[in-house]
């Protein structure tokens, strides 16, 4: 437990370059990514505001999230893909990624982050349900959550809330499988 413990202090998070997309495209296809691999690349070469960040350890990537703008509610944010490298996951590094990743979205004015995944790995995060409930997307469910990076961003909102474009193309394609 110490040696885990050691490691994920030794984890830099930080945005990612240019430099680092093969590095990330490797991540992806080690890791059980659920919304395919790939993914993270077409979602950096968007001309919408797209943040992506790395976590780093010993120069090398362990792990990486993208932040991509959902059209709709104003200044939000769609969080996919998240994924840790398989042997340093259960090391509070997944969670230590996203949280520099919210605070980098507050710091630089985005006031939502709506994301698609196990309420209960983002609930720690202060991500609910209930908050998405006003968004007309074709993710939908308990699953479909959002957290307010400002008091109130999403309260009273409803609309629609348009994903980024290859975000949904992989979920169509997997429903079809
Ligand atoms: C999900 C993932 C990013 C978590 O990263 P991580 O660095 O292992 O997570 P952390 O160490 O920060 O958090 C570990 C906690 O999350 C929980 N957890 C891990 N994966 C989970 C999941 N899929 N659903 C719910 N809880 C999960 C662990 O049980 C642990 O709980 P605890 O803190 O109560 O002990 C990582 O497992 C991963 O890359 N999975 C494959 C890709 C994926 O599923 N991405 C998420 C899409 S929603």
């Amino acid at each position: 437990m110490p040696e885990r413990k050691c490691i994920a202090g030794k984890v830099i998070y930080r945005s990612s370059i240019a430099g680092d997309l093969p590095a990330i495209a490797r991540l992806e296809t080690l890791s059980d990514v659920p919304d395919g691999s790939g993914l993270s690349e077409a979602l950096i070469a968007l001309p919408a505001d797209t943040l992506s960040f790395v976590a780093e350890l010993d120069g090398h990537i362990i792990g990486h999230t993208v932040l991509t703008a959902v059209a709709g509610p104003d200044r939000a944010l769609a969080l996919a893909p998240l994924v840790i490298l398989p042997a340093y996951r259960d090391m509070q590094i997944g969670t230590g990624l996203v949280r520099h990743a919210l605070n980098q979205a507050r710091a630089q004015g985005w006031k939502s982050v709506f994301v698609y995944g196990q309420p209960d790995y983002y609930c720690r995060f202060g991500f609910k349900s209930q908050l998405a409930d006003g968004a007309d997307s074709p993710l939908q469910g308990q699953r479909f959550l959002a957290l307010e990076l400002r008091k109130d961003a999403l309260f009273g909102w409803s609309g629609p809330a348009a994903y980024p474009e290859p975000y949904l193309k992989r979920m169509k394609s997997k429903a079809r499988n």
